[in-house]
């Protein structure tokens, strides 16, 4: 079908005309469509057979443009073509951790997924204080597996850059490219900051050193092709309960630094952590959850190395350095600092990149829930601020880092260093 924007009513006949949804519904003579794109990006539905309201299906489609900014703004379809393929990958690699994928239609550049009904896009809960046992567990399986198995480490140059060559996402790498790394430190018309930050905003937009960090960290962006990433893995891309996780919208998937996408998830929980400065005004629940959030990174991080290095040694089937490299007396001593080596530069990268997600968020076009929910801009700022500091030492101090508590303890000082209003 030639492409055409879908809505409420045009939906219903695309869903019935389809013979990979008929498993879904067992009947399709009621069903009910709901526009629910709290997105900025695009048409997101789901159908409700109104019968039996657990027969659901997400409908996602992409428009020529970008949602909020309206036509003035083209963005290319084939945005969703990426996500169709990574939400595959995610499905084979690390099954139960992402929707599954029913259909994709290139020419209506349409996908249609499970509907995830009992589940909370993430930041919504983090800031009413809910905790996820299980999430750090989850997602560090799914950010070794993806990361590790689309890496030099286990595919062979051959298969890695075949797989590659499908995702090449020019055009949204330029969007995190310029919204991520340039913009928000430099005049531009987009962007947004409180006026009670406006110092410390200029301050960042000239700070040298810096903006010599936040350069080099963009240079790796775009250059560094280590393995798939979800290149835009905040908790609004992340839908949870309390026994099960799944990581949505991967339109931005490209090869990039491993780093960003773990960074960008614990980026977002110092923003969640800052946030409850303004949203939790009882010291003793803030501590609490703030503890909570602390312990949460702490594993995460922990989990997501110790699992990506069981990989690595089981599965040491990429040509980036193969165990017959390692095969001489010393060799196992050598991989093994090799691998110790890989992955303090992934905390290093994972600091410095997974910040400028976090500073960007402070001054950019786009803020975070966590953040913009908080109507009094005086408390406001005290969260931004402690954001701003924490981000920017991190960006600053990542070279010295060897274990995740170095980037906890920078937040645990910053707390330290708080006068509350
Ligand atoms: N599989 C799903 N099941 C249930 N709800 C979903 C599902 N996928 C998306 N949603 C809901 O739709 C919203 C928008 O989805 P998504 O983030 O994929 O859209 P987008 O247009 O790419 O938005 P963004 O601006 O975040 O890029 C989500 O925040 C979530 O509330
Ligand atoms: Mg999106």
């Amino acid at each position: 079908m030639t492409y055409h924007a879908l809505d409420n009513k045009t939906i219903l006949d695309d869903v019935r005309s389809r013979p990979t949804l008929k498993a879904v519904f067992s009947d399709t003579s009621a069903l009910e469509a709901e526009e629910v794109g709290d997105g900025n990006l695009n048409l997101v539905f789901i159908i409700r057979n109104t019968k039996n309201p657990v027969e659901a299906v997400v409908m996602k489609q992409a428009l020529p443009y970008l949602r909020v900014a309206g036509d003035s703004w083209p963005l290319t379809r084939e945005r969703v073509r990426y996500e169709a393929q990574a939400l595959r990958l995610y499905n084979e690699l690390t099954p139960g951790l992402a929707p599954l994928v029913y259909d994709y239609d290139e020419e209506m550049s349409l996908l249609a997924m499970e509907y995830l009904g009992n589940h909370e896009v993430m930041r919504h809960p983090m800031v009413a204080r809910k905790r996820f046992p299980k999430f750090a567990d989850h997602l560090s399986t799914f950010l070794a597996t993806v990361l590790f198995k689309t890496s030099d480490l286990y595919l062979t140059g051959l298969a890695k850059k075949t797989m590659q060559a499908k995702f090449i996402n020019p055009h949204l790498c330029k969007i995190q490219e310029d919204f991520v790394f340039t913009n928000p430190y430099m005049t531009s018309p987009e962007n947004q900051w409180n006026p009670e930050i406006d110092p410390e905003v200029q301050a960042v937009r000239r700070n040298t050193p810096l903006k010599l960090a936040i350069a080099e960290l963009k240079e790796s962006y775009m250059t560094q092709a280590q393995a798939l990433i979800h290149s835009d893995l905040h908790t609004g891309s992340i839908m949870v309960n309390e026994y099960d996780t799944r990581v949505i919208d991967p339109e931005f998937a490209f090869f990039g630094p491993m780093g960003y996408d773990i960074g960008a998830v614990l980026s977002n929980f110092v923003l969640n952590f800052a946030s409850h400065y303004a949203h939790t005004s009882n010291r003793a629940e803030r501590e609490s959850y703030q503890a909570y959030l602390i312990e949460t990174m702490r594993e995460l991080w922990s989990q997501f190395a110790a699992k990506f290095e069981q990989l690595w040694i089981e599965n040491n089937t990429g040509e980036l350095a193969p165990n017959a490299y390692w095969d001489y007396p010393g060799g196992d001593q050598a991989f093994a600092e090799y691998r110790r080596k890989y992955l303090n530069q992934l905390l290093q990268d994972t600091a410095g990149l997974g910040a400028c997600e976090g500073l960007r968020r402070m001054m950019g076009i786009v803020s975070v829930w966590d953040i913009s929910s908080i109507s009094d801009n005086r408390l406001r700022a005290v969260s931004e601020r402690f954001n701003i500091r924490v981000s920017s030492r991190w960006i600053m101090e990542r070279k010295s880092f060897n274990s995740i508590e170095d980037m906890l303890g920078i937040v645990q000082e910053e707390v330290a260093g708080l006068s509350l209003p």
